[in-house]
């Protein structure tokens, strides 16, 4: 029985330079993820379902959960002398916290905000960066604009049939379960690797007709191949990034939510969505791009920008890459 934060110590001497501060800072994680995890489950008892009756930056109405998460999160971090800097998915601006911190963290502090008061599971996400700006002074724009292989951490908590929490600073992929008893995250996922075939594809095909061709024909063709296949893959999709992605880690599965023509660059958020699962998919042995380039490999222009996003197994996403490099229109087949 391995809880987080002595996994994090014995795992420590792996973090170059941390002089315990990421563990302080995954500390403050845990405690909103079992926070979180507590006002969920009695939400619908407590009169926290449904909208606050704001609009946040990205246009939505704001949950009152995610409001609750938010607030969370901010207060955590904001005591936390390690910390200098959040973003956050619900506030326009990032928040500048302690000047002597000497990391960022971004989060998503309810991802799958839509399922809430429908009981489907949800979950959080972060990415935590070392700040570039000078210890002492408050923290810049760049310090989160670094770009997705610059993160030293980055997970996501889901609040499922129960509440697990999965992170890797790039020594593979660990993942913990919340046991209620203890309050404790206990290690029961070591090394997560994805399976190298899928089991299942996650994807919303509403707007398949604004697709990009070669999209189109890769979907015809998985559906061609379903026909004949042993085990033809199913469709799994939940509308929570962290609940469909969690079951594509752990069973192989493709997730992606492409561009359409009239949102070219898709809907899911770089900074605070497609980088943290991306770095995770890629150490746990898969492949996560927007379509043409590595997500990781992506510049980060500003901390709300949005980017179509397919994470999954390897010979998947390569599949994918030459249909949308090929590009021949399905009419044609
Ligand atoms: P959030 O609730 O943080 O805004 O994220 C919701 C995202 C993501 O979790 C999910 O994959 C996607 O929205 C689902 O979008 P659609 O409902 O358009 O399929
Ligand atoms: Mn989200
Ligand atoms: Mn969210």
């Amino acid at each position: 029985m391995v809880t987080l934060e002595q996994f994090i110590v014995d795992k420590q001497q792996e973090f170059e330079g941390a002089s315990g501060a990421f563990s302080k800072i995954l500390r403050d994680l845990s405690l909103g993820a079992k926070l979180i995890s507590f006002y969920l489950r009695r939400a619908s008892l407590t009169g926290l379902l449904g909208e606050l009756g704001l609009t946040n930056i990205q246009g939505e109405s704001v949950q009152k959960l995610d409001h609750l998460a938010n607030t969370l999160f901010i207060r955590l971090f904001s005591q936390n002398p390690h910390v200098a800097g959040l973003a956050s998915e619900e506030e326009e601006h990032f928040i500048a916290t302690n000047p002597h911190g000497k990391y960022v963290v971004l989060f998503d502090p309810l991802d799958g905000s839509s399922n809430i008061d429908v009981g489907v599971p949800v979950g959080t996400i972060f990415s935590i960066y070392r700040r570039v700006s000078p210890v002492g002074s408050p923290c810049e724009a760049r310090d989160f604009l670094q770009g997705g292989r610059a993160q030293v951490a980055a997970g996501y908590v889901l609040y499922g049939t129960s509440t697990l929490l999965f992170y890797t600073t790039g020594q593979g992929v660990h993942g913990f379960t919340l046991e209620p008893a203890a309050g404790e995250f206990l290690l029961t996922y070591p090394q997560v690797q994805m399976p190298a075939q899928c089991a299942f594809y996650s994807f919303n095909d509403n707007q398949l007709h604004e697709w990009a061709p070669g999209l189109q024909r890769y979907v015809q063709d998985l559906h061609a191949r379903n026909r004949t296949a042993a085990k033809p893959q199913s469709l799994r999709y939940v509308g929570s990034l962290v609940a469909d992605f969690h079951r594509n880690l752990l069973k192989g599965g493709l997730f992606m939510y492409p561009g359409t023509v009239k949102k070219p660059e898709g809907k899911l958020r770089l900074l605070y969505e497609a980088y943290p699962m991306a770095w995770l998919t890629e150490q746990a042995g898969g492949k996560a791009t927007d379509g043409q380039k590595p997500i990781l490999d992506l510049p980060a222009q500003n901390i709300h920008q949005r980017v179509p996003l397919f994470l999954g197994p390897a010979e998947e996403i390569n599949r994918i890459t030459t249909f949308l490099s090929e590009n021949v229109p399905v009419e044609t087949l």
